[in-house]
């Protein structure tokens, strides 16, 4: 906080010029292309959002060609007809109990997903969010017939082969994840997680994380290394066991994930991380939950996604990541920082408004399309413009 005014004075001289100087390049050597593959929750757990037109808007204007909703919204399924957009749409919580029953499971299908398609481009289906960590027994005992349940619906319509069927877990399904050759499932969930591994093995499907390296240092800021939580170089750790190097907590995490799965017997089995990001806000007990982080945190994500990355116990498969989220959402309950993990304001102007000019960082949502590569511009330009904020103190 202390270092705030004269961080603003600095980002005013120098960032314009690296935005234009990047808007160049990047069309030149093909970077916004290469976003594509990276996908963006879009949450809706306000009610001050765009209209999901609006928002595919947004989206196409950041090249972006994947995202993820929370529900099977009707308006956002039609709106997204004929675009380029791929959607992963979840069964909420509430919902995933009933689907235990094939017959409901089929009519699930029939009244959310059939409708929509072949123009809505729909290519997953997460049951339920969190299911192993939401201490709901119901809920966990029947989230895996609700997956069998849903993916017979789709190979009775043709459609197992487009939609696939999973589930997002909270990385406190692990008992342990460091060093990550060390990885396993909590023991008290291994009834549950086995028959979820068969499932996703038999369907060829992924299991999916949700991994917040910002929690691990929200917790324990004393010991973990900020630069290590943030993507930034020269930091890392070396796993004893696999000799492997680790120069980022996020990679580390997926791979204890895919050893805690390789523990069930499991090798061949996709880790996809299904959220991360940074909250740019909280309160004052959540460290770390600034602006300066969320920008570091995103960016240099990013620009690992561009490089095709795997993790490095599996270099050769890039990573998929599904960045969260895409809006501050300001009717989300808990702390200050879960109303702000948003690359957006509801307006469509950046969350991260840091040292942009004030044209853009007001611009309204009907303007975003104007713009060659939004994402790409904030994340690479305040990048920038972090980089040598660090030099010069
Ligand atoms: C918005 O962007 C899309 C592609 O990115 C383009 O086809 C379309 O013409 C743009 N619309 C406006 C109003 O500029
Ligand atoms: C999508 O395209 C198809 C075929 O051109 C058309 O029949 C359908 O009405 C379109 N849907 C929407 C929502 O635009």
């Amino acid at each position: 906080m202390k270092a705030k005014a004269p961080l603003f004075v600095f980002f005013k001289q120098i960032t314009v010029p690296f935005i234009i100087v990047f808007i160049l390049f990047s069309s030149e050597f093909g970077i916004v292309k290469q976003v594509s593959a990276l996908g963006i929750n879009y949450g809706q757990v306000a009610n001050n959002l765009p209209s999901p037109e609006h928002v595919l808007r947004l989206l196409s204007s950041l090249h972006v060609s994947k995202t993820r909703i929370y529900d099977t919204n009707p308006k956002v399924l039609s709106a997204f007809a004929n675009s380029s957009i791929e959607l992963i749409v979840t069964v909420p919580n509430e919902a995933v109990a009933g689907l235990a029953d094939p017959a409901q499971a089929a009519d699930w299908i029939t009244t959310n997903i059939s409708p929509f398609l072949p123009y809505t481009k729909i290519t997953g289906i997460a049951v339920g969010n969190e299911v192993f960590t939401c201490q709901d027994s119901v809920l966990m005992d029947n989230v895996v017939d609700a997956m069998m349940g849903l993916h017979q619906g789709l190979v009775g319509l043709g459609l197992d082969s487009v939609i696939h069927v999973s589930t997002a877990s909270s990385l406190a399904v692990l008992a342990n994840s460091y060093p990550p050759s060390l990885g396993s499932f909590r023991p008290e969930l291994a009834e549950l997680i086995g028959p979820l591994l068969r499932f996703l093995s038999v369907t060829g499907s992924p299991f999916w994380i949700n991994a917040y390296p910002y929690f691990a240092y929200k917790d324990d800021p004393e010991r973990v290394p900020l630069d290590y939580v943030l993507f930034n170089s020269g930091a890392g750790m070396v796993d004893p066991n696999t000799g492997l190097k680790y120069d980022n907590m996020l990679y580390a995490q997926v791979d204890a994930v895919i050893f805690a799965i390789a523990r069930f017997g499991y090798g061949g089995i996709e880790v996809r991380v299904s959220e991360t990001g940074w909250p740019s806000k909280g309160d004052d007990d959540e460290m770390g939950a600034t602006v300066e982080n969320a920008m570091i945190y995103n960016r240099n994500l990013v620009a690992r996604q561009l490089e095709n990355e795997g993790t490095p116990l599996r270099p050769k498969a890039r990573l998929e990541v599904y960045l969260f989220a895409l809006f501050n959402e300001n009717l989300k309950p808990g702390p200050t920082s879960e109303r702000n993990y948003g690359l957006y304001q509801p307006d469509g102007s950046m969350a991260y408004n840091v040292g942009l000019s004030s044209a853009t960082s007001t611009a309204s949502v009907s303007d975003i399309n104007s713009s060659a590569s939004w994402i790409c511009y904030v994340i690479v330009s305040i990048g920038l413009t972090m980089g040598f904020h660090g030099k010069t103190v």
